[in-house]
């Protein structure tokens, strides 16, 4: 089957958008509407006109879509596509926490689940967690989940004392060091680009931290002609577009595996994101209440995100 023709043409039938992340497979990213980070595609949801979604990414970019567009069919190829961060922070487990500190400001990375989500005073991403941060009423004590090593990083940018949930990305948290500063050694001439899900012991060698959309336009913008790219390798292929003449060397993860990808991010394929516009399932379901709760929050990161 050609699945471009076939996914073009429920496209139309279903006045659908495709939206997706860099971590997805090229030909997905090839054939979406929009590629982008999670506050871009974050953002893109806000403002579609079309009444379908259908979210190449991960569950909680999806659940952010469709609290954004409560009444609108939101699919997702996949819908066992989570991540690590926002299933290893459950709602229950978070509340007790959050408990423990009744004067603190809830900062919440996007990676976490509605519930969580329902729970913060805004929602941040990794493009925009200096800013948000920034925002935060200095008398008040902040929490910030569930990401420990996006918020150690955005503490140390930002001054801020933060309390911290213990989660991490098992994708970004192995990443070796060590193998970094081989590769740095053997390539001197190379610029590092890191996103700040890293350890800091790796962020430390990092010539640049940002976002995966900041990390490709860093990549592009840079004088530089050699990139060491500290991040989930999804992101190469838009690099590869962008950049064509440069060269592009993929950190080494700590294992014995040369890959270095997210395998919730890589469940979608094109068959399934054929399937699910072809059977307009799996979509994504939240009770209203739950939405209108989360909604606040993520509304309050677009806006102050302006
Ligand atoms: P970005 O917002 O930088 O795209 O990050 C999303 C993510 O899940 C990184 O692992
Ligand atoms: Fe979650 Fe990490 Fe995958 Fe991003 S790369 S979706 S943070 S598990």
């Amino acid at each position: 089957m050609n699945f471009e023709r076939e996914i073009a043409r429920l496209k139309t039938e279903l006045n659908a958008v495709i939206l997706a992340h860099y971590y997805q497979e090229s030909e997905i990213q090839d054939i979406a509407d929009i590629v982008g980070d999670s506050l871009a595609l974050a953002q893109a949801a806000a403002k579609t006109k079309a009444s379908t979604i259908v979210f190449c990414g991960v569950h909680f970019m999806a659940e952010t879509a469709k609290i954004l567009n409560p009444d609108k069919l939101v699919l997702l190829p996949d819908l066992a596509a989570g991540c690590s961060l926002s299933d290893r922070c459950p709602p229950g487990a978070f509340a007790a926490f959050k408990a423990k500190y009744p004067n603190a400001f809830v900062v919440s990375y996007v990676n976490s689940s509605a519930a969580v989500k329902a729970m913060s005073d805004v929602i941040c991403t990794s493009s925009n967690a200096v800013k948000m941060v920034d925002r935060v009423p200095k008398d008040r004590p902040i929490l910030f989940a569930p990401d420990q090593h996006l918020g150690r990083y955005v503490a140390k940018q930002t001054g801020r004392e933060m309390i911290l949930w213990p989660g991490s990305c098992i994708v970004h948290e192995i990443f070796s060091e060590k193998k970094l500063v081989q590769l740095m050694v053997e390539h001197p001439d190379a610029e590092v680009v890191a996103h700040p899900e890293c350890e800091a012991a790796v962020l430390a060698h990092a010539h640049f931290i940002g976002s995966t959309k900041q990390l490709l336009e860093r990549v592009v913008q840079s004088p530089k002609q050699k990139f060491i790219v500290v991040t989930e390798a999804g992101i190469l292929h838009q690099m590869k577009k962008q950049a064509p003449g440069k060269t592009l060397i993929a950190a080494p993860p700590d294992n014995g595996c040369a890959c270095n990808e997210c395998p919730y991010m890589k469940l979608n394929t094109m068959e399934k994101l054929y399937l699910c516009m072809r059977d307009r399932q799996p979509a994504l379901e939240l009770p209203a209440d739950l939405a209108a709760k989360a909604l606040a929050p993520v509304k309050r990161m677009l806006e102050w995100s302006e």
